[in-house]
């Protein structure tokens, strides 16, 4: 699907949902609403492997329905494109090109928040956006994404079964992502196995990404995301207003900190000035 076409379908189902016309459309004002061609990928000399990724249909009703609103500029991306910049911008001053999300316990918005990035930080066309499900014990991109399973699996991608192309779905000329069919039982041991490094580095290799974004599991539920760490520039916090503790985003940031840098913490689900979708960036 082409980005023209995703925001188009955006457009439509916002305007059929929200008949007050309280959401703009997608704003060619937005200097980082520059339409993507489906050719622009194979313009770039790296574009082989990437051209040879699987397109998929992504549905805008079903991306709206689940929190994911940054695909055109508007009023409901606005929270996510000002934290997409701040990130972007600190990853460029420092050369960082992969950001885990994680939370400190389950269920504070990691998933909506990491594909919010990614569909934020692509709408720069010539940018090229990859999302890897790190989580493996709570998938849940092929549902928010509303694609159809097909047996892709992000743990044999890791351990080498299965190869990038076979576990990744290109939404969008420049936008893909990796997700899971089914859970996978020994996420840690997939995660601490020796294969990753290489197997990240190779990646990088084919694929160029300039920003690869890895949905971790929830850091101190299991020792899965911590495993991971180590592979990834920077981490960001994801806390949940009025569920979160102050005690265990600092358990959290201590435990990144051993492995790789603290991007900052959101505090998501805060209801301040009325929006769902307000996130808090420190
Ligand atoms: N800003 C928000 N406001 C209200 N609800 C939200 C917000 N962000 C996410 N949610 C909702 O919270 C629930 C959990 O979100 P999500 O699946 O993204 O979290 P998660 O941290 O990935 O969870 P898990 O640990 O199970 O992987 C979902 O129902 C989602 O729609
Ligand atoms: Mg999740």
């Amino acid at each position: 699907m082409t980005t023209e076409r995703l925001q188009a379908a955006i457009a439509k189902a916002r305007a059929k949902r929200d008949t007050t016309g309280r959401i703009a459309d997608p704003s060619p004002a937005d200097p980082d609403h520059v339409a993507a061609s489906p050719s622009q990928a194979a313009q770039t000399s790296d574009a082989g492997r990437w051209n040879d990724l699987r397109a998929a249909e992504i549905d805008a009703e079903t991306l709206i329905r689940n929190r994911v609103l940054s695909v055109g500029s508007n009023r409901d991306s606005t929270p996510f494109d000002i934290l997409r910049t701040r990130i972007l911008q600190r990853m460029r001053e420092n050369g960082w090109r992969r950001i885990a999300i994680t939370s400190p316990t389950p269920r504070c918005g990691k998933s909506t928040l990491a594909l919010n990035l990614a569909f934020g930080m692509s709408r720069q066309p010539d940018r090229k956006i990859v999302s890897i499900e790190t989580d493996m014990r709570r998938p849940s991109h092929e549902t928010l994404l509303g694609i159809d399973p097909a047996n892709r699996s992000v743990a044999r991608f890791f351990d080498s079964r299965s190869s990038f192309a076979d576990t990744a779905i290109l939404a969008l000329p420049n936008l893909a992502f990796a997700t899971n069919s089914s859970t996978e039982a020994q996420a840690s041991d997939v995660l601490l196995g020796s294969a990753v490094g290489p197997l990240l580095a190779q990646f990088d290799k084919d694929y160029a990404p300039d920003v690869t974004i890895f949905d971790t599991p929830p850091l101190l539920a299991n020792d899965d995301a911590m495993a991971f760490l180590t592979h990834v520039d920077c981490a960001l916090i994801i806390a949940a207003a009025g569920e979160t503790t102050a005690k265990e985003i600092d358990q959290c940031e201590r435990l990144i900190a051993q492995e790789t840098q603290v991007m900052g913490v959101v505090l998501n689900k805060s209801r301040q000035g009325g929006s769902t979708a307000a996130y808090d960036y420190y």
